[in-house]
């Protein structure tokens, strides 16, 4: 019993761990937020967002299929997986 109960709680950490890295890298997309980004977002302004739908509105920002005053259209996929996986940190 005590194997069975070392792994059913094992595997849910196993999981998170996977999930937590997956995507883009937060420390990476905060210096790219600071550098494009920061003069007007805040670092919390998609809190509550997950990162896949802020990943999708930096893409639409990105292709300008969403009109935006800042200018994101330079940046690089891994940067904008970077920023939504920053952004995303902020609950
Ligand atoms: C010059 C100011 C400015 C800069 C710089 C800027 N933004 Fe924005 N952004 C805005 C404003 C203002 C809005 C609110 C909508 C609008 O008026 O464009 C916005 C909205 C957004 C949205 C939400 C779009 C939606 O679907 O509602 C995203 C995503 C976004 N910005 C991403 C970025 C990223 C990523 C960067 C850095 C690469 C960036 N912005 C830099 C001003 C800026």
């Amino acid at each position: 019993m005590r194997i069975l109960r070392t792994v059913l709680l094992a595997l849910p950490l196993a999981l998170w761990g996977l999930a937590a890295h997956a995507g883009g890298d937060a420390a990476a997309g905060k210096a790219a937020f600071e550098t494009s980004c920061g003069e007007c977002h805040y670092e919390d302004d998609f809190s509550g967002e997950s990162e896949a739908d802020i990943l999708a509105m930096i893409q639409s920002v990105k292709t300008g299929q969403v009109e935006h005053k800042g200018e994101a259209g330079g940046l690089s996929d891994a940067d904008a997986a970077n920023i939504a996986a920053f952004w995303a940190s902020f609950k």
